[in-house]
């Protein structure tokens, strides 16, 4: 087979993600209280057609004023709160994708035990956070503990499930284009 030909294939195996990311192996992980970080998550995975793996805390913390107390408590003591074991095998992926609320700044510390508990190295990794308008370290903080990654790719949003949804889901499929490119 020539070159056009393949490069044909490529194309048309991009425009049925699916396929195309079963010989890409992209895994979008995320942890998410109140919906907005899962309505992206979801969104990504549909649009590559990757697996999917909620982080779910043995304890949550609820959804009631006093979470921002606890949930900003955990982050400033560092906490790395026990999450239920998962679905999917980091290991098997060349890809991951994580995605979290911002809290306090950065990222949520159900997504700190994950990020202790994988082996990240030579992997691409790609960041989506969702925030009330301040991202603060979050990328920063995710690049730290992923030094040894291939970073290919960070996007934030603002409270996408009230405040922006349509304008979200739109850069939603932008941003999951660049990725491809960038794999
Ligand atoms: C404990 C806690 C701390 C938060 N800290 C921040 C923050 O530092 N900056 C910000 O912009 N939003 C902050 N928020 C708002 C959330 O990041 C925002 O509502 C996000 O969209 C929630 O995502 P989720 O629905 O996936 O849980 C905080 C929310 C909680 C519960």
């Amino acid at each position: 087979m020539n070159c056009i030909s393949l490069k044909r294939m490529e194309n048309s195996m991009k425009s049925f993600g699916h396929e195309y990311n079963n010989m890409r192996k992209i895994l979008v992980v995320y942890y998410s209280l109140e919906g907005n970080t899962k309505m992206i998550a979801k969104e990504i995975a549909g649009y590559l057609g990757a697996d999917e793996e909620e982080i779910r805390p043995l304890k949550e913390i609820g959804t009631g004023f006093s979470k921002y107390f606890w949930g900003s408590s955990q982050v400033l003591m560092k906490k790395k709160p026990e999450i239920h074991s998962l679905q999917f095998n980091p290991e098997n992926y060349d890809t991951i994708i994580i995605g979290t609320p911002v809290w306090a700044w950065t990222y949520a510390p159900p997504i700190a035990t994950f990020l202790s508990k994988t082996n990240l190295k030579g992997k691409n990794v790609a960041f989506f956070s969702c925030h009330g308008g301040q991202n603060g370290k979050t990328f920063q903080n995710f690049k730290d503990e992923t030094s040894e990654s291939r970073i290919i790719g960070e996007i934030d949003f603002f409270e996408p499930l009230t405040k922006n949804k349509e304008d979200s889901l739109l850069r939603v499929k932008k941003w999951c284009d660049e990725l491809l490119a960038n794999l």
